[in-house]
């Protein structure tokens, strides 16, 4: 039985693109190799294709302009799987019941927004990418990257991978990026349109610049589009999951996907443009009682970097010669009272987690189970809604969902779940951009696995 649902299709022809520079940043092919075939041995139903490729994206018309095969891309900040079944999506769901929907799609550790929308943009793990946090330090600059700082974070040199908004423009198509963590960096190919971070621009007027794009003449049309909408996850951290004010922001943000899918109606390119709605991860509670305090245990003015209240802690101390004892302090803190977290020197950290062999994860990193934060007591908790843990726990699951010419339309098609960095190639296959073999840490080529 055929297992394998077909999104599209593979070109045949010269590479567009120059696709080794950038990618195998660290060497680590080896290892990358062989957790690609457990993981495709793991998830895929069957792996072989066993029906003809379809022809590949052609011109569509609406009727009086013709367009090239386009996506949209909205990404969810904080969106949680589950969410969707609350009663307030109805725009976003019915996404789905027009073409497919993953039960949930599984973000990559950590489960933060910066590493996960860089992940979804480029289909390289967080630590193929280097984008290993949304804070961190790496050793060979002797910087610390600030997801906060402007300045700091958008210089290119933190920047790995190929993201598919420089696919698009390398391939002589275009793109247009709201926002998308990413999309701001000083990489020498920049997106053809860009709308830089204002966190006060309404998810309307986001969905008003989309429809402008559309509006253009074909030649100037992009033909990829990633918009980044914020409001489901602020409301998340400053109100829990399930408050009222989460659910008022799940609502605002269907309306803006109902104000894009009436223009898109009025423009009679509901047939003729994809559009994938997706998240970068879930949202879970914290509270004081599920807090670890590593201060009670070790000195924090020995740490390089902390970026606290955080699953996960990266531990590198001012003096490298301190590390052995801040790790054998901890993980026997950790046996002793039988705390809620793992602390791995960096060889140790689970293989499933893909988080290895970048200079920048630190040389200890300690991980708390889900639910629960690594804090100090000084710090108290500000923050109700909290992400960031191992990338399988439930509370992270993200969504994906997807109709338009290139998915099938025959009614809600169910597919099994898949790990974002599958995203990008689903993207560049929709609209026809080449890519690759082995270019990104995506098992699938493009191709999403439904229930066997
Ligand atoms: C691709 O990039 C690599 C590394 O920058 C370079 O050595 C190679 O010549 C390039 N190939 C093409 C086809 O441009
Ligand atoms: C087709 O799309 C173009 C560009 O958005 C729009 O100006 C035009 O009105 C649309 N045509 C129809 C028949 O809706």
């Amino acid at each position: 039985m055929v297992c394998l649902y077909l999104l599209s299709f593979l070109l045949l022809g010269q590479r567009g693109s120059n696709h080794t520079a950038g990618r195998f940043l660290f060497n680590q092919q080896d290892s990358r190799t062989l957790s690609r075939q457990l993981r495709a041995k793991n998830i895929v139903c069957n792996p072989k294709i066993s029906r003809p490729l379809p022809l590949p994206p052609k011109v569509l018309s609406n009727g009086t302009h013709d367009f090239d095969p386009t996506v949209i891309v909205l990404s969810f900040d904080g969106l949680r799987a589950d969410y969707l079944s609350r009663g307030h999506t109805p725009n976003i769901l019915s996404v789905g019941t027009s073409g497919v929907v993953a039960e949930y799609m599984q973000p990559s550790f950590p489960t933060l927004t910066f590493p996960n929308h860089y992940t979804m943009g480029t289909g390289l793990f967080p630590s193929s990418h280097g984008i290993v946090a949304n804070m961190f330090y790496d050793p060979t600059l002797g910087e610390d990257f600030n997801y906060r700082i402007p300045d700091k974070s958008w210089d290119p040199k933190w920047w790995g991978g190929e993201p598919i908004w420089e696919t698009a423009v390398l391939q002589n198509q275009r793109s247009g990026v709201i926002m998308w963590p990413g999309g701001e960096s000083l990489r020498p190919v920049r997106p053809t349109y860009h709308v830089r971070y204002k966190s006060s621009t309404p998810v309307a007027e986001k969905m008003d610049t989309v429809l402008t794009w559309l509006d253009r003449p074909r030649e100037e049309r992009p033909t990829v589009m990633n918009v980044y909408i914020s409001e489901v996850d602020t409301a998340g951290h400053n109100y829990g999951p399930d408050s009222r004010r989460c659910q008022k922001a799940l609502v605002e943000v269907d309306n803006a996907v109902g104000i894009l899918m009436d223009g898109l109606r009025q423009r009679g390119l509901d047939k003729v443009v994809n559009l994938l709605l997706v998240s970068d991860h879930g949202m879970s509670y914290v509270t004081p009682t599920q807090s670890i305090y590593y201060d009670d245990y070790i000195d924090p003015s020995e740490l390089l970097l902390e970026e606290s209240l955080q699953p996960h802690l990266a531990i590198r101390t001012k003096d490298p010669k301190r590390l052995d004892h801040i790790y054998k302090t901890l993980k026997s803190a950790q046996e002793k009272h039988n705390l809620q977290f793992k602390v791995y020197r960096s060889h140790e950290i689970p293989e499933r987690y893909n988080y290895a062999h970048h200079p920048r994860i630190a040389p200890v990193v300690a991980i708390a189970e889900p639910g629960f934060v690594m804090t100090r007591r000084d710090m108290g908790i500000a923050v109700v809604g909290v992400h960031g843990w191992d990338h399988e726990a439930e509370e992270m699951r993200a969504i994906f969902m997807a109709s338009g010419p290139s998915f099938p339309s025959h009614g809600p098609e169910r597919l099994q779940p898949f790990e974002n960095v599958e995203l990008y190639e689903i993207i560049a296959r929709t609209v026809g951009l080449q890519v690759e073999e082995g270019a990104t840490d995506g098992v699938r080529n493009g191709y999403v696995s439904r229930p066997c």
